[in-house]
């Protein structure tokens, strides 16, 4: 007989969460007898809830807010790419039942550009990066960005203080940095290769991104890991003066193909019927 393969995604709160959708997706149309699905779990109940994953039939989760950094500490081993970024997106349970945690993130921000920017990949990479923000999100695409083999990082944050460890983050990674102040953000655009938004800003709800655009370069390709809406303002002015844009959903798609692969055992294709699936989904 077979057994049901479990996974899902431990957040607080989680109702809002996408991953359900997404996974549920490429579950149907892999026909796998698997399931994945919404666990809503308190920061301080996360250790039990993840050393209870083997005897529950669970072969992995995906975390999110707020206990990515959280797993760390109690995952039995915690990958390099994991370590470096500081946080732990997906948890797989191993065959003698402990627990490996590793981060997607990074390569969900890569393998979303590289599917956008086909080609031109490595133009936009030939240039600074300007990168807005230097929360969770920012640290997983200054480790992509690096070792896809950016040489400068332009980094903008309002708080310089948690723009340190980032940028020192970017120098282990091989990268020059070059730390702007969020006064002069603009500062950061000429000559650039690429405008990459990892802020809250733009998103439904929050504050417009107040940015102009006129120093980056027309060739420049301009990135908003916001999803919500899928153009931001952003990415709408990006679009009208002519720059190549890639939107944020695909990062979250991307990240979500190995820690798939990793619990049932097959490599799933990001394609519109995926995100039209996504976007369909009533969260
Ligand atoms: P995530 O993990 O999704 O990246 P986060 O860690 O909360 O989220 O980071 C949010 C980022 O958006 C931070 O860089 C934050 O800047 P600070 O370090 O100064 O807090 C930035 N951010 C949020 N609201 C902002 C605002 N109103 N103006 C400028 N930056 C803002």
């Amino acid at each position: 007989m077979s057994k049901t393969i479990r996974a899902g995604v431990m957040g607080w709160p989680i109702a809002h969460s996408r991953s359900p959708a997404l996974h549920g997706h490429w579950l149907r149309r892999h026909d796998i007898d698997g399931s994945y699905i919404a666990l809503p779990v308190r920061p301080e109940d996360l250790p039990a809830a993840l050393r209870a994953l083997p005897k529950q039939g669970f072969a992995g989760v995906n975390l999110t807010v707020p206990h990515k950094q959280l797993a760390l500490d109690i995952v039995d081993r915690v990958d390099p790419v994991a370590a470096r970024i500081g946080a732990v997106n997906t948890v797989i349970v191993a065959a003698d039942g402990t627990l490996d945690g590793t981060n997607t993130d990074a390569y969900g921000f890569i393998a979303n550009l590289r599917q956008g920017a086909g080609d031109a990949l490595a133009r936009y990479l030939a240039g600074p990066a300007a990168i807005l923000g230097a929360g969770g999100a920012a640290r997983a695409v200054v480790v992509a960005l690096c070792d896809a083999g950016v040489r400068e990082i332009r980094l903008v944050n309002r708080t310089r203080a948690n723009a340190e460890p980032l940028a020192e983050l970017a120098r282990q990674s091989g990268a020059d940095v070059v730390l702007i102040a969020w006064d002069v953000r603009a500062d950061a655009l000429a000559g650039a290769g690429m405008l990459v938004n990892t802020t809250t800003l733009g998103m439904q709800g929050a504050p417009p991104l107040d940015l102009a655009l006129d120093a980056l370069p027309g060739a420049a390709l301009v990135h908003d890991i916001v999803y919500a809406p899928l153009i931001t303002p952003l990415l709408a002015a990006a679009q009208a003066r002519g720059n190549p844009i890639v939107d944020g959903l695909g990062m979250l798609l991307f990240q979500a193909q190995p820690a798939f692969e990793a619990w049932f055992g097959i490599r799933p294709s990001v394609d519109a019927d995926l995100r039209a699936a996504v976007l369909a989904a009533r969260v």
